[in-house]
């Protein structure tokens, strides 16, 4: 795995169109809870927000894979979320729960949403990591790693809430930080980069001409972590993942 510089062109998977890299990125998904859920009986999954996802989600919640997985052992965490109530056509848990969690059989107390209501964005994203880590690694010395974390690329080059220029960028004591974003005038909760690469998984899920540019400038452009956060995810010891349409894929055979 490569550190400190872009990933190589070998981990990316190039679907026609969107639905086909959907299908391989659930396919990946059902994959990772297999293995997960054989060898250690559980599976844990941070998700992505925004719209690209949504596709995913909705295939996911159909019998045909649905019914592939044992979702009462499963454990869904957000990367990312915006300070906004759940309801809010924002929230990335309201759409998840839109998409997939209100068509899936999987316990309520297998869904970790952000309490984004119940303090400031601080105290919110304190109490977030603690649950990660009450749910991931119970005791002091554990790590906390996801089986697998999904995420999206902005044509900007953020990941999760991992914005261009900001200081949470370099945060390396914490797992989830809040973050009042200028870019997008909110706060925003965030998995940090450190969480992030200790993941077993981390695969990005990008589709759609508006971000051939970034793509090409996150996997072939210059190594430039502050200007492009997606270029922090970097597995410690994980596997790192592109999962593609050829729109977004356009240019990286320049
Ligand atoms: C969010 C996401 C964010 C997203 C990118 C891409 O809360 O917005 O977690 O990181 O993945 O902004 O968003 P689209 O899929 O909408 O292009």
């Amino acid at each position: 795995m490569h550190c400190g510089s872009s990933p190589d062109l070998n981990n990316v998977l190039i679907g026609r169109d969107a639905e086909e890299a959907c299908r391989r990125a659930a396919q990946v998904f059902i994959d990772a809870a297999h293995e997960s859920i054989a060898s250690c009986g559980r599976f844990t999954v941070s998700l992505s927000g925004g719209s690209t996802p949504k596709r995913l989600y909705s295939l996911l919640a159909q019998p045909e894979w649905a019914s592939r997985i044992d979702w009462t052992k499963v454990h869904i965490f957000w990367g990312d979320e915006r300070v906004v109530s759940p309801d809010d056509e924002k929230s990335n848990y309201r759409m998840t729960r839109e998409t997939l969690l209100s068509r899936i059989n999987i316990p309520a107390e297998n869904v970790h949403r952000v309490m984004v209501e119940t303090g400031t964005p601080e105290e919110v994203a304190a109490a977030y990591e603690a649950k990660v880590r009450d749910v991931l690694a119970p005791k002091p010395t554990d790590v906390a790693r996801f089986d697998l974390v999904l995420l999206g690329l902005g044509t900007n080059g953020h990941t999760a809430s991992l914005f261009p220029y900001q200081p949470t960028l370099r945060v390396d004591d914490k797992l989830v930080v809040a973050d009042m974003v200028q870019e997008v005038g909110t706060y925003r909760i965030s998995m940090t980069a450190k969480l992030l690469n200790d993941a077993a998984v981390a695969m990005f899920l990008v589709t759609g001409d508006e971000k051939a540019d970034v793509l090409h400038e996150v996997l072939k452009g210059k190594h430039d972590p502050e200007k492009l956060p997606a270029q922090l995810i970097q597995p410690v010891c994980g596997m790192l993942l592109w999962v593609v349409d050829e729109a977004a894929a356009a240019k990286l055979h320049r």
